[in-house]
Parts: structure tokens; sequence; C-alpha cells
């Protein structure tokens, strides 16, 4: 074969296979057997083996990881990726349907419903029909790129069926399904590794895989629900959206139905109730969205949310067990807080050993006691609790609860306020100290990909990292001692500790644990103090003075940066030679905000709205007071009346947005 035929070649069976694929896994209708399958797809590796100057992004050989990476690169979504408004009830419907109908004068409105799937949601990015780039959620606005792990899903195509597509972002939601959740779980459990929680977590953790080998071998499914950009297409409505997807040869939820009004959407949400045992993914209620566009463009977006959807809640799991045992939980802060050891139960697929108590209080007012008969209750994400005890059940063997005098993890007394217990051990107690280290190493933190809980814990016993700063002095060496640890795994966890040490500042005062900073407040005092340098010098007043921060955060902060424990501890990070940036993009279009209309020319809006942020401006998705600039191309939408409406927005055209950012 000459070097053209391989490349013919090459191509035929990419094509071939991406093709039965397809069929296989977005469609289930299977044509060739898997050896078959199989045998075309070595011919296909040993042919680009020799030839790897053919390999294209769309071959099927690509979607098991070929690449490990140390750390994902950020990806700025083409639009910010919203939440949704929720109804836990049918009221909260209805009032939606109304508000919906008043707004727009309809007597009745149709609605495409789907279920709510509890999975991660993902964005897309195919160019010239072919799979270049997926990310994660992220904080909304900037997610992770997990390309590599995207491409090991089968049901994602890596090529459009469509072929005239130039350009096309999507959204939907990665799951995985419930009895793959609990191969898993049990493997783990087998190999002693960390289990996960619930489905969810479990196709979190698969898809932030360093090693995209290892989400190839954890099975997960996509559904895609959403265009956010598109060339050479337009939809009037939400079925358009979803038919077209199927026609690009995405998996859209068999699901999906378009219902006439609300009766029929409450009827819808009332049926997948009944029947979620039945599915195989975890779904935690039914999404309602309004079926024609130009109706959600009148009904637009709040800021995190748009008006025109909703999650539409189903209630809680709920099931019967036995608390085996009663103890405490040594959280980072000191506090103490009881937890029930339960029997296992499987609420909904998913088996529950442990649920939180909160608090002494919550235990007297529920009357909670060791051997009781409970109802828990599991809602997706949120750590199982026990709503009520059975006390017909009682047999005369319960015992009460008593919170012992001293921390079970460190032996120092235990302090009390209001209805919370607290260790009084400090850095003396060992259990406040691994909390602190896994809360430094945490994704919100400084995402140390690689050190898990479970890692935490066992450098801690074997006594190689007893503080935060003794993370930096972890050696290759020290990794390979370890159970379980090889080549690979030390290697990738030395490299991500090493990456870490670039931190922006709002992320290194989050990952200091400093009581009441949660992760905005340390954007707040990273804006505000540009150094930690400076924030060792701010008075209790200073700290008063910021807006969102009152006399008791105030204190607190000035503690930390004054209490001696704190400073040994910052003086040992920045020995091992953290740099702490300000994150801040200094630029022409510092401090202001824009926001976009209709279509512009010279730019698409993505480009242009990366423009703006390269230069330090910020991009709305809606009309607010930040705004300053309007930019409107051809054909603006609503936001441009809207505009008009606010004297504080100034409206530009096309031409002067590229004076403004020449
Ligand atoms: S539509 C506003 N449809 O739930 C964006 N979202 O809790 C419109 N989700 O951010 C989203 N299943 O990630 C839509 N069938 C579905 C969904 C779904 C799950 C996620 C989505 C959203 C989150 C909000």
């Amino acid at each position: 074969m000459d070097k053209r035929q391989v490349k013919d070649k090459i191509e035929q069976l990419s094509d071939k296979l991406n093709k039965y694929s397809y069929l296989y896994y977005v469609k289930n209708e299977p044509v060739v057997a898997d050896s078959e399958f199989d045998k075309l797809l070595l011919k296909l590796r040993k042919l680009e083996e020799k030839y790897p100057e053919f390999i294209t992004k769309d071959s099927p050989t690509q979607r098991v990881g070929v690449k490990i990476q140390s750390r994902f690169n950020k990806v700025k979504h083409a639009k910010k990726m919203l939440s949704l408004q929720a109804a836990q009830d049918r009221e909260g419907a209805l009032a939606f349907d109304k508000r919906n109908r008043d707004k727009l004068q309809l007597k009745k409105l149709e609605y495409i419903a789907e279920p709510k799937l509890d999975g991660l949601s993902v964005e897309l990015r195919y160019e010239e029909g072919v799979f270049i780039q997926g990310s994660t959620r992220g904080d909304g606005l900037t997610g992770e790129d997990i390309t590599t792990n995207l491409k090991t899903i089968r049901s994602i195509p890596l090529k459009l069926n469509l072929k005239d597509i130039k350009h096309l972002v999507v959204r939907g939601e990665v799951v995985m399904f419930i009895k793959d959740f609990n191969r898993l779980n049990k493997e783990n459990t087998q190999s002693n590794l960390q289990t996960f929680a619930n489905p969810r977590n479990a196709a979190a953790g698969s898809l932030r895989q360093l090693d995209a080998s290892v989400t190839a071998r954890r099975k997960l499914e996509s559904f895609i629900y959403e265009v956010i950009e598109v060339s050479d297409r337009e939809f009037k409505t939400q079925k358009q959206v979803l038919n077209f997807l199927e026609d690009c040869g995405f998996k859209v939820n068999p699901e999906a139905r378009l219902l006439k009004d609300i009766d029929e959407a409450i009827k819808y949400h009332d049926t997948m109730e009944k029947r979620r045992d039945k599915i195989n993914y975890e779904i935690d209620g039914v999404v309602l969205k309004i079926n024609k566009l130009e109706y959600n463009e009148i009904m637009g977006e709040r800021s995190t949310s748009p008006r025109w959807a909703l999650a539409y809640k189903f209630e809680p799991r709920k099931e019967m067990t036995v608390i085996e045992d009663i103890v405490l939980q040594v959280g980072r802060m000191g506090t103490l807080t009881p937890v029930a050891l339960l029997k296992p139960v499987e609420v909904g697929g998913v088996t529950v050993s442990r649920a939180t108590l909160h608090n002494m209080d919550e235990i007297k007012r529920k009357d909670i006691k060791i051997h009781d008969r409970v109802k828990i209750q599991r809602a997706g994400d949120v750590i199982p609790q026990v709503i009520g005890v059975d006390k017909r059940a009682r047999s005369g063997r319960e015992k009460d609860f008593t919170m012992p005098k001293k921390c079970p993890a460190c032996n120092s007394l235990v302090v009390h306020e209001d209805v919370y217990y607290f260790c009084s051990g400090g850095i003396a107690c060992p259990a406040q100290i691994k909390e602190g280290i896994k809360h430094f190493a945490s994704k919100d933190a400084l995402d140390i990909v690689g050190l898990s809980n479970k890692t935490v814990e066992l450098l801690y016993e074997k006594g190689l990292v007893k503080s935060i700063p003794e993370i930096f002095k972890l050696t290759k060496d020290d990794l390979l001692k370890l159970p379980g640890w090889k080549e690979k795994s030390s290697d990738n966890l030395i490299k991500a500790i090493e990456e870490c040490k670039q931190a922006t500042l709002s992320r290194f005062i989050f990952s200091l644990g400093i009581r009441h900073v949660g992760k905005h407040l340390a954007e707040v005092l990273a804006e505000e103090f540009k150094d930690i340098a400076n924030l060792k010098k701010v008075t209790k007043e200073e700290f008063i003075n910021i807006n969102e921060i009152g006399p008791k955060v105030a204190e607190s902060i000035y503690d930390f940066f004054k209490s001696k424990n704190s400073l040994k501890m910052l003086d040992g990070l920045l020995e091992t030679g953290i740099t702490v940036n300000t994150g801040i993009v200094e630029g022409k279009l510092q401090g202001l905000t824009f926001l976009f209309t209709g279509t512009l020319i010279k730019y698409s809006r993505p480009e242009a709205q990366r423009k703006v942020e390269s230069l330090g401006g910020k991009v709305s998705g809606s009309i607010n007071d930040k705004v300053n600039y309007l930019v409107a191309g051809e054909n603006p939408g609503s936001k441009f009346n809207k505009a008009k409406a606010k004297p504080s927005i100034r409206i530009i055209n096309e031409n002067e947005f590229l004076a403004i950012i020449k």
C-alpha cells in the first residue's frame, strides 16, 4: 500500500468502527459481533502504530487514554453554565407555570420534560464535525479540560453524524449506572480502596482521573440535552434541539417527552417517580423546559438560573434500618459531630451505612438512641439523614448516647458552646490535623490530585505527613513504601504536589482552613489585600470595614493571622517555595462588564467574550447593575430593549466595541 492508500484505509476503518460504536452504544442496536469489532480495531491500531502521522482526533483508538496528564487545564465555557431553580412539590410546579403564562399571556404552555439526572454536567465542543474539547462545569464560568477522559465514553461521538456542522457546543450529563457503581464499590472494597458514597461521586471521581485509562475501565454514560452554540442551524423549539442532537449522534434521554401543558407535566413527574427504581441510573426529579425558544428569550435568566426551566424534584428516598452505634467525628476545627453507624441498608440501589446526627440537640429533639429502629433519608449528594425513630419497635435494649468528657481522638477536654461540642486539643489533636491536611489538598483548595482522604490517613499513620508543610517534604521513595503505591501513582502525586505550589491567592487563603472563611470570602480577602504579607498586618476593624465581613468573622481571621501556630504553618509553607499570585488579570478593561446580544460579524460570540476577559474585563449573561456596555450585533435580542431602559448601560455597536478592545 502506498501512503495515500494507508491514509484511506485508516479513515475507512475509523468510520466503520465509529458507526458500529454508535449503533451499539447510542442506539442499542449492535450490527456486528464483539469479536469482529475487536478484530477491526486491532487492524486499525496496527496501521496507526506504523503510520502515526495518520492518527486522527476522531479515531476510535483515541477513546482509550493514551496520555497521562499531570493536571487538567482550565477551559472557559462558551456561556455560563447555569443551575436550575427547584420545586419540591406540585404547588411549586404550578407556580412556575403560572409565572410563565402570566408573563407570556398564554392560557396553556407546552413543556419538554426529561429526567433530572444526578450526574455531572459537561460541555462538549466540536469543530468541523470532530470532538475537540470537553470540560467539567467547574465554577460555571471555567471548567477543567477532561477531553481525553470524555473520549473513553462510547456514547459521545468523536465525529458527528451530520456532515455540515462547522461548529457546535453542546451540554449534557455524564452518569454512572447503578449496577456499575455497585460493582466498582465492591471491587474497591476488595482492593482496600476508598468507596464512593453514591453514583454521582463515582462518576465525578472517574471523570477526573489524570490517567484516562482508569476512566475507560469505569463504565460511564452520557445524555446530551442542550445546544449552546451552533453554526448554520436555527431552532424554534427544544424538541427540534433534541431531534438535532439525536441526528448528530448523541445519546438523548429516551424518556424525554413533549407535553401539552402543566397538568401533563405533573403526570409525567408522578409516573417517573413511580418508575424511578426501574431506571438504570439515579434521577432525583424531572426537568421541565418551555418548548418554544422564543418564549425562553422573553422569560430570560436570573444570575444563576434560567426562568424558563424548572427542576421538579422527587421526594427523597427513605428506608428503615437500625442504629448499631453512635460515634463522634472530629472536624477540622474540632467540632464533634455524632454519626450513626447503621445496619447497612439499600436506599434506591445505594448502600447506606452512616448517617449524620448533626448535634446533641438534634439527638434529643428526635429522641434517638443506640439500637433504635429509624427511618433514614438519602437525597442525591446530601449525607444521609435520620428523619425519625420507630418508638413502637423499642425493646428496652436501647441506650442513650452521651457526649464524652474527652475527645476520642486525642483525649483533650471536650468544651461546649450552645448545641455544639468541640475538642480543645487544637494542633495536639491528630483528627483535627488530618482533617486540616485533607482540606488543604481538596479540590477547591490547592487541589492536589492523588492526595485523597484515604492517603492522608495513611501518610499520617505512617508518620510521613503530620502537618500541612510536611506534604512538601514527601519523596517518591516514601510513597513507594506505602501499600499499593506504584511508580506511576507515586510520580503523579509528587508532580501534583510540585504543581500546586503555583497557587492563586484566593485558593491559598481558602486552603488555610480559617474558621468561617469559605471559598467566597477567600476570594474577597484576596481581592482586597492582594498579598499574604498584608493580611498579617490588618486590624480587626479593617476586616469589619469590608462589606461582607461581620465582627465574628473578622475576629476569626484576625486571630488566625496572629496565632503562633498558624504563623508557623504559614512560614513553613512559604519556605517550601509556594508562590502565591493574586490571580488578577491586569488589563485595559479592568473593572468593566460587557454583555452581548445579536450576531457579531468580526468575532464569534465566544471569541469576543474571551477577548474581553483576556483584557481583564468581565462578561455578563444578563442585564444587571454591573453591566457597563451592551454590545449589540445584528438582530439583537430582548436584552437590547431592556438595556435601553437602564441609563447606566451604554449601548454600542460592533465597530465601537472593536475600537474599545483595539
Ligand atoms: S437542562 C439551565 N436537563 O442539573 C441549564 N439539566 O441542578 C439547563 N441536569 O446544571 C439544564 N439533568 O447540570 C437539564 N435533563 C436535564 C438535566 C439537567 C440534570 C443538571 C444540569 C444543571 C443541574 C441543575
